[in-house]
């Protein structure tokens, strides 16, 4: 199972942006975690960050025929990003939307997500363990 992690905007600096909220661990951390994770599971993983959403949007083009599934915070994207949605529909890519924060308990705009809609699944509000369980999903759910 090939599975592309992608982070969108702001979190190049997890570790140190509002740690009371998106915890201590830095993104390079964080993506030797998945990929250790998904060495036990078998599973090949790519990482890639943006705070762009053009970014984003094309390296879900460039991974369509590759990845079998995404793991995706969109950061603020989520909100307002009419593109990275319609990216997800055109490539038929599974994706699963993971928040480290709890959306539902924060501002009432984090509320509404546009990528919810595309997305096989989400998870939200449990940290960088978010991140590893959608691995997991994506391993327990092939297409
Ligand atoms: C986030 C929540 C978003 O509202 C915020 O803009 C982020 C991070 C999260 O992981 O909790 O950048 O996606």
């Amino acid at each position: 199972m090939n599975v592309l992690l992608l982070n969108g905007p702001n979190l190049n600096l997890l570790g140190e942006r509002e740690p009371e909220i998106y915890g201590t661990t830095t993104l390079s951390q964080l993506e030797s975690l998945v990929a250790e994770r998904a060495r036990e599971l078998g599973a090949a993983v790519r990482a890639f960050q943006s705070n762009h959403e053009g970014a984003l949007v094309d390296r879900l083009h460039e991974v369509r025929k590759w990845a079998d599934g995404v793991i995706f915070n969109p950061g603020a994207y989520t909100h307002y990003s009419y593109s990275l949605r319609d990216a997800i529909s055109a490539t038929r890519l599974r994706v699963v939307e993971v928040h480290l924060s709890d959306l539902t308990q924060r501002e009432p705009w984090r509320r509404v997500s546009l990528i919810a809609e595309v997305a096989a699944h989400r998870i939200m509000g449990k940290g960088i363990a978010g991140y590893l369980e959608a691995l997991e999903w994506l391993v327990a759910h092939p297409r």
